[in-house]
């Protein structure tokens, strides 16, 4: 079983001022494709912080899976695709290329979606959108082939065949 960590980046959720939706439906998600939420956190957007909650999560192996939500648009603070790329050591830019491709039927504003993904050590970061629905229809398409991305870099499978 793969263990997932969930960040959460907004400011109004932050100063108490907005329940956080998205990260619950993460939760959800995940739990019902057999993963365990080992780690949840609500951060506002700063870079700096962002990026050593990330950090710290891949490097002390809390987690083999890093999912964002929040941060990936055009406000002047929205910063989580800066804060993940700063501590990744590669870039994954399938998954947001196909996150944006697929939302592009739901609304043409998906091509506004920065979102990143990378991979540090053995963990993979994904940024998701921010809002409830954007996050349930980007991770639910995504989710099927994270756990076959996942054995790969944990070296419990090399082989790629499908049926
Ligand atoms: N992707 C999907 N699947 N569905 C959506 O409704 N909304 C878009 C986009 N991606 C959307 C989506 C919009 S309106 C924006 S501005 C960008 O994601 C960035 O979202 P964020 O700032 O909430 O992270």
């Amino acid at each position: 079983m793969f263990r997932v960590a969930i960040i959460t980046s907004s400011d109004s959720g932050y100063r108490g001022e907005r329940e956080d939706k998205s990260g619950p439906v993460i939760r959800n998600i995940v739990e019902e494709n057999r993963y365990e939420v080992v780690y949840t956190v609500l951060l506002p957007d700063e870079k700096d912080l962002i990026s050593a909650e990330m950090k710290k999560i891949c490097d002390e192996n809390i987690a083999d899976l890093i999912l964002t939500t929040g941060g990936t648009g055009f406000s002047p603070r929205d910063c989580m695709p800066e804060a993940t790329l700063a501590i990744g050591e590669k870039i994954v830019p399938g998954i947001p290329e196909a996150m944006r491709a697929y939302s592009m039927q739901f609304t043409k504003r998906a091509m506004l979606s920065r979102a990143a993904a990378v991979i540090r050590k053995s963990t993979l970061i994904i940024n998701l959108p921010g809002s409830p629905k954007a996050v349930t229809e980007c991770l639910e398409y995504i989710i099927t082939e994270l756990h076959h991305g996942l054995e790969i870099l944990n070296e419990k499978t090399s082989n790629c065949a499908r049926k």
